[in-house]
């Protein structure tokens, strides 16, 4: 364990204010060490902000804990610098003892099935950051006239997905959903969104809370067929003898939605399990989707135990209008850091930055999403961040940290990024949101466009 003063003199670059970001900070800077934050984006908290759904805002309220980690002395908040385009890592490294790359996994997986970018199909990364009105997303456009869309992925952010396009517009107005949003699902003719899953119902991502959520919507349904939830030998005695709690529930609360009666709802989320699409089907002049090819799986175990989705020989068409896939998040290569083409992350052993032979890289360090994969709730990070943070302790500690051999100088920042602002620059757009929201009852009202977001926040950093 180090000791508490370790960091003392030394300073840290991280990259990337999400949840990541804020935990490595708290955690370095109860060591000694200085903390400088870096984004791209004028605002801090990541996925908090760009990805948690706007009708969760419960869950946002975790960022009062990194709003008192901003607090502390020794935190320094520059926003609106792109580190690998506004200023390198070489630069990075020259400047600060450690830096620790927390920069999250902002693409996605591809289906890699013909038709797949046929207008009218997106992917969740895109949609996800439209309507938490992410600045480089706020003139995207979305067609919603289509009455079925389907969704592809059983996981979190297809459950999010699914319910942000069936909620009654009563339900969304008092949250922070973006306003280009509000207007666009306000009007979308989306009467039904298939929830499809590659795997069955046993093997679902969601967790409880989540798919619970979907049977107590206001005018929407969840709708199961009971022949979907038919097991096959290996699912059944994996749920009854290796699978989680959470598993074993989400199979519970599906029974209970296949013999629900669909009542009131005008608006319908149906899930349906062992299909994988392979292909989207078009017509008119732009080829926009007008359906998906879909194959039956059956399930089967691998050698290492592990259940996969196998495809038959039976096929069908699913009408629809509109596709989301939602099949997982992936990071991008990033500036002169070895990257894992594979897996979608910076090359690293157990949170140092190293080559594809061990090789590391003395003084980098990675955390949160960037290293380990898109998966895991916002507190899983905190874990993830202590692990790489302590290898900066010991680091520190063996004395085998770089020196730096110059200064990060507000005056160097703001050269490099004319349109950087620090944490009084944030609290100025924060403030400016929540005036917004309060005229309107709701939380904020998100500025979504860069000049904006600058505009509100008072030119900081050039004060
Ligand atoms: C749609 C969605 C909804 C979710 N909802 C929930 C939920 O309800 N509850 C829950 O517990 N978890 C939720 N999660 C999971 C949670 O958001 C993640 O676990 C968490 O955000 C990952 O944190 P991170 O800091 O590693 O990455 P991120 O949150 O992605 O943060 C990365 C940060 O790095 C910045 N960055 C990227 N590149 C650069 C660069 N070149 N220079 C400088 N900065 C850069 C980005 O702007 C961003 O601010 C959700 C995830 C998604 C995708
Ligand atoms: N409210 C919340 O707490 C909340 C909200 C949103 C997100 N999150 C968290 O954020 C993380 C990311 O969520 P996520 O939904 O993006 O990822 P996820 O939980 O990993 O789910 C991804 C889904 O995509 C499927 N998939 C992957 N490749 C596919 C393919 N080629 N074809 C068809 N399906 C495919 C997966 O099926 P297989 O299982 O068969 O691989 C899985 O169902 C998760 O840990 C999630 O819990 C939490």
């Amino acid at each position: 364990m180090a000791e508490t003063n370790v960091g003392e003199g030394r300073r840290v670059a991280i990259v990337g204010a999400g949840p990541t970001g804020f935990y490595a900070s708290d955690q370095l800077l109860g060591m000694g060490f200085s903390v400088d934050l870096y984004d791209r984006l004028p605002t801090p908290f990541g996925l908090v902000r760009f990805g948690v759904a706007p009708d969760h805002p419960k869950i946002k309220s975790v960022t009062r804990m990194y709003e008192k980690t901003a607090r502390k002395d020794g935190f320094r908040f520059f926003g609106g610098v792109a580190v690998g385009e506004d200023i390198t890592c070489a630069e990075l490294r020259e400047r600060y003892h450690a830096v620790l790359y927390a920069t999250g996994t902002s693409s996605d997986n591809r289906l890699g099935i013909p038709g797949e970018d046929r207008p009218g199909s997106y992917a969740a990364t895109r949609f996800v950051a439209w309507y938490n009105g992410h600045p480089d997303h706020h003139d995207d456009a979305f067609d919603l006239s289509a009455t079925r869309a389907v969704v592809v992925g059983n996981g979190n952010v297809a459950i999010d997905i699914a319910r942000m396009l069936v909620l009654d517009p009563d339900e969304l107005a008092p949250t922070d959903t973006a306003d280009h949003a509000l207007q666009a699902l306000a009007a979308s003719q989306v009467e039904e969104v298939i929830l499809l899953g590659r795997r069955g119902p046993a093997q679902a991502a969601f967790t409880n809370p989540e798919l619970r959520e979907l049977g107590e919507l206001s005018r929407a349904a969840p709708v199961v067929e009971p022949g979907e939830l038919e097991l096959d030998e290996a699912s059944r005695a994996w749920l009854e003898t290796e699978a989680e709690p959470t598993n074993r529930r989400n199979y519970e609360l599906l029974k209970e939605y296949a013999e629900r009666p669909l009542g009131h709802a005008t608006h319908r989320i149906t899930l349906r399990f062992l299909r994988s699409p392979l292909e989207l089907l078009g017509e008119g002049e732009d080829g926009h989707v007008t359906g998906m090819r879909i194959v039956h799986n059956r399930i089967e175990a691998g050698a290492d135990g592990s259940l996969r989705a196998v495809p038959t020989d039976r096929e069908e068409v699913i009408p629809c209008g509109l596709v989301i896939r939602s099949i997982g998040y992936r990071g991008v290569p990033f500036g002169d850091l070895p990257f894992d083409e594979r897996r979608g992350l910076i090359r690293n052993v157990g949170g140092r930055v190293s080559e594809d032979d061990g090789t590391v890289h003395p003084g980098q360090y990675v955390a949160g999403w960037i290293k380990r994969g898109p998966s895991g709730v916002i507190g899983t990070n905190k874990k993830c961040a202590s692990e790489s943070t302590a290898l900066i302790a010991a680091d520190a500690e063996a004395g085998t940290l770089p020196e730096p051999t110059l200064e990060p100088s507000f005056e160097w920042v703001r050269e490099r990024a004319p349109h950087a602002i620090d944490w009084e620059g944030w609290l100025a757009i924060d403030e400016h949101e929540k005036r917004l929201g309060e005229e309107s009852g709701r939380p904020r009202v998100k500025l979504v466009t860069a000049d904006d977001l600058r505009a509100a926040s008072r030119g900081a950093l050039t004060r």
